[in-house]
């Protein structure tokens, strides 16, 4: 018998067994050295739970409000690229568990479903990540989500150039995909995951292969996969006035730029720092949550390094809103598909209920600074 898969690095193995060498470090990689990787997690870690005691804890609420809607967990589906290498149709499995688990869906514009393929199968809350690659594109994008239902738009702002990571260039894996020798070789080694690949065809990035054929220059931008360095705050008016919904920026970390975006009419923003696949010596999303929650009255998401239900409510008792998971369900996804998405939504919703009963919590609401133990500087 298989051994019951009990936390998330439980998955992550799974994960990486399911999937060739170059899709799993794909997922796991981080920029560099991958210290600002492990930094997330151990920044987290350095925060430790003061729990308090002899008070009524029999029921206990995991739900909570965002932008005046209501989550039955705070969590929201990351933006992640390349989901169909992972499983097939893998953005429409993470949509569907979303939705099923009433919580909110990120598609990332590198998605393997497009816009329209994602909004035909499936009903829930879904949001649209935009990179902006060149503004002709990023323009067409925004009125297709648009026109495709998608109630929040969640700009990008932490890839002005894709982050070194040396996994990826040790494996030689990139875009567009090709059959190269190492990837039969490694699709031999692993039939399960081959065969659904031989089956639904390499993933393509669904959303931007079939853009404008006449347009040169975008062509140009779009065979360098590299971002639109001079997209800049007036660039994000522009795009405020573009987008009537929801508007939410991803990728801040100082009290400055959170304060920058709510002036320009910004109903949010995420503190992130890519799940450490950017820069490496990057600070911690957590290290920044205090004085931004401090200084801006919006709505606060963050992500990066987030595995355990205790690491979720660390983040809102420092202030956040909901917590963005990223390799936590791609684990899910690569092991099982939609069914381990659903598995991994519900173990780290067992988790944060476990953790407000151990600190005598009965409600997300109750969750403040009095139960942290926060670590300072000098
Ligand atoms: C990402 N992330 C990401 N972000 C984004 O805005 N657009 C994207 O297309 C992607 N693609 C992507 C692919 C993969 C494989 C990973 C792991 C991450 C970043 C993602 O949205 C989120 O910020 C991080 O994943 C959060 O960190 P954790 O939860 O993975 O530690």
């Amino acid at each position: 018998m298989m051994n019951p898969l009990i936390n998330l690095d439980d998955y992550r193995e799974a994960a990486r067994k399911r999937l060739p060498r170059f899709a799993f470090d794909y997922i796991e990689g981080g920029a560099e050295s991958e210290g600002g990787l492990r930094h997330n997690r151990e920044a987290l870690a350095r925060i430790r739970l003061i729990p308090r005691r002899l008070r009524n804890v029999a029921r206990r609420d995991t739900s909570c409000e965002l932008f005046g809607e209501r989550l039955a967990a705070p969590f929201v589906v990351a933006p992640t690229g390349l989901n169909g290498l992972l499983w097939p149709r893998g953005d429409i499995a993470l949509a569907r568990a979303a939705a099923r688990n009433q919580i909110p869906f990120v598609l990332s514009t590198a998605s393997s479903s497009s816009i329209e393929e994602v909004a035909r199968a499936c009903d829930g809350d879904r949001w649209f990540q935009l990179y902006v690659i060149h503004r002709r594109l990023a323009e067409q994008l925004v009125r297709r989500a648009l026109a495709a239902d998608y109630t929040t738009l969640v700009l990008t702002v932490d890839v002005v150039k894709n982050g070194i990571r040396e996994r990826d260039l040790r494996n030689g894996f990139g875009l567009p995909m090709r059959m190269t020798r190492t990837l039969v070789c490694e699709g031999l080694a692993h039939p399960r995951w081959s065969a659904s690949l031989l089956r639904h065809g390499l993933p393509r990035l669904a959303n931007i292969s079939r853009a404008e054929p006449g347009d040169t220059e975008l062509q140009a931008a779009l065979l360098s996969r590299s971002m639109d360095a001079t997209f800049d705050w007036p660039g994000l008016t522009l795009l405020r006035d573009l987008w009537p919904r929801r508007l939410i920026v991803k990728g801040i970390l100082t009290v400055e730029d959170a304060l920058a975006c709510m002036r320009l009419g910004v109903d949010g923003v995420v503190l992130s720092n890519h799940g450490g696949r950017q820069l490496d010596d990057c600070i911690a999303p957590i290290e920044a949550l205090e004085n931004v929650r401090d200084s801006v009255r919006m709505p606060i998401l963050i992500d990066s390094g987030f595995r355990r239900g205790s690491d979720i409510v660390k983040a809102l008792a420092l202030g956040a809103d909901a917590v963005m998971l990223g390799r936590s369900l791609l684990y899910g996804l690569a092991a099982q598909g939609e069914a381990g998405v659903d598995r991994v939504i519900a173990l780290l919703r067992g988790q944060l209920d476990d953790t407000l009963a151990q600190i005598g919590c009965s409600s997300l609401n109750d969750l403040c600074k009095e139960h942290l133990q926060i670590p300072r500087n000098g």
